[in-house]
Formats: structure tokens, C-alpha cells, sequence
């Protein structure tokens, strides 16, 4: 089975390569766990390998995440076939008609005909929270399995951020984003101690793939990502 690498030192293998080509990927985590730098870092280094991808920034703008990135080592963006599609602007540029839009509906049309016509092999959502509410769903359950379809039957691994409050209840998804999804990135602020607090990232579900589901210590040492173990106290 073709499986497109994450990149990130050590996951690959936990893994078994990587995630299956086509999947649809949740990358669920509280604020500040990182789900943009490590999305983004995905779709970079695949670029970086030859593929072609699309980032979808919902709310953070093309200029903040851009400049985001560089700081953490993910340079040369303006030569690369990384596409951001920065709806944050043309949100603001059109905001009388902003509530009228139906953004699930819209996105779905423009990620439809970028695959076919652009050819990209990986698109990432960043968020998942601010396209619900951008989008009227009458029926979320219902709506979201649209969508996930949609995703799935598109010729391209997709990346869906999902925000979880910290110190939630366990869910990883506001709706059924969970069974929905073929995988399941999980990344969490550990508190060790009176003072420290450590990343860390769990593969939760991966559909074909036999994977491990333990946490591993997630660093960014300025060049990569890397995993390393968490040793249990
Ligand atoms: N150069 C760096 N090296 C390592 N970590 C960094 C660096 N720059 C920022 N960070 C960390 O990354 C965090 C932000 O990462 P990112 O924006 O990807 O998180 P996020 O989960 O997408 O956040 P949000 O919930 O706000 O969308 C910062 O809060 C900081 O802790
Ligand atoms: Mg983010």
C-alpha cells in the first residue's frame, strides 16, 4: 500500500510507513499543541519530496503563518509548490457576505476542482472549529458525513485540525469527526512536576495500518521534528 511519510524522526516507523495514501486525518489538540507547525511540516516536507499541496488557513492569515513557519525552520516557501489558501482574507475582503456563505459548501466546490485540475496529492484544513462556524450545518452529523466522503473520495491524504478544549472531556471532535475519520493525530501538553510541561503526540487510530498507540515526546529542534520516548513516571 503507498503511504505518504509524515517526516517527523521515529513516527514513520511506529507508522508502518506512514499514513495510507487517501486517508482523511484528524489532528486533534488544545491550543498551542502545535497541530498547525506539524500539519504544515507534513505538507512541506512532502513538497520538499515532490508532491504538490494545499494548506487552507481559515483564520490565521497567509502573511502570520508564512512568517509562523520560517520561524520554525520551514524556509524557501515562495519557490515551493505549497499552496495557502488564506480564507481569513477573503473573508474580510467580503465581509458583508460572509454569514450568507455556506463556507462548508464552498470549500468543498474549490477543494473538489483544485485536486482535479491542480493535482494536489496532500490539502490540510486549519480548522475544522472555524469552518462550523463559518457554515450553517442544519444537520452536523449528517453534513460532516458528506464531507468526510467527499474527502475520501478525493485523489489526494487529507489533514483536518480539530481544536479540543484542554482538560476536555476526552472527545476529539466537536461532532462525529472521530468515527468519520480514517486516522487520528493526537497531540498534548503533559504537565511534569510543579513546573514543566511536555509535548507530547499518540497516534489514536490509523485505519489500515497496525500501528502503536502509546505517547512519544514531540520535538522541534529548529531543523525537524523528531519523536522521542516518554518515559512514564
Ligand atoms: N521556533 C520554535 N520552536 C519550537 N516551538 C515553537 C517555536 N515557535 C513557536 N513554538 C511553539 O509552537 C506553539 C504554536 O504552535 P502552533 O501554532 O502550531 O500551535 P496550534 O496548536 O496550531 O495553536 P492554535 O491552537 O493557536 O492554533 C507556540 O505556542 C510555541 O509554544
Ligand atoms: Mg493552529
Amino acid at each position: 500500500m503507498d503511504r505518504v511519510r509524515t517526516f517527523i524522526d521515529g513516527f514513520d516507523e511506529l507508522l508502518g510507513g506512514g499514513v495510507p495514501k487517501g486517508s482523511v486525518v484528524l489532528v486533534s489538540g488544545a491550543a498551542g499543541t502545535m497541530k498547525t507547525a506539524m500539519t504544515f511540516s507534513i505538507l512541506y516536507e512532502n513538497v520538499k519530496a515532490g508532491s504538490k499541496a494545499l494548506y487552507i488557513s481559515l483564520e490565521e492569515s497567509q502573511e502570520d503563518l508564512r512568517a509562523a513557519m520560517e520561524s520554525l525552520g520551514l524556509t524557501g516557501l515562495e519557490d515551493m509548490e505549497l499552496y495557502i489558501l488564506d480564507i481569513g482574507k477573503i473573508r474580510l475582503e467580503h465581509r458583508e457576505e460572509e454569514l450568507s456563505k455556506n463556507w462548508l459548501e464552498i470549500l468543498q466546490k474549490y477543494i473538489d476542482q483544485r485536486v482535479r485540475m491542480n493535482g494536489f496529492d496532500l490539502v490540510a484544513v486549519d480548522s475544522l472549529a472555524a469552518l462550523y462556524s463559518l457554515s450553517s450545518l442544519a444537520n452536523p452529523r449528517r453534513d460532516l458525513f458528506h464531507f468526510f466522503g467527499f474527502l475520501k473520495g478525493l485523489d489526494a491524504t487529507t489533514f483536518l485540525i480539530s481544536e479540543v478544549p484542554s482538560g476536555g472531556d476526552g472527545r476529539l471532535g466537536r461532532f462525529e469527526e472521530e468515527f468519520l475519520a480514517d486516522g487520528i493525530l493526537y497531540l498534548r501538553q503533559f504537565e511534569k512536576g510543579e513546573t514543566d510541561v511536555q509535548l507530547r503526540l499518540r497516534c489514536v487510530k490509523m485505519r489500515r495500518t497496525k500501528h502503536e498507540r502509546g505517547y512519544y515526546v514531540l520535538i522541534r529542534d529548529g531543523v525537524k521534528f523528531q519523536l522521542a520516548p516518554a518515559i512514564s513516571e
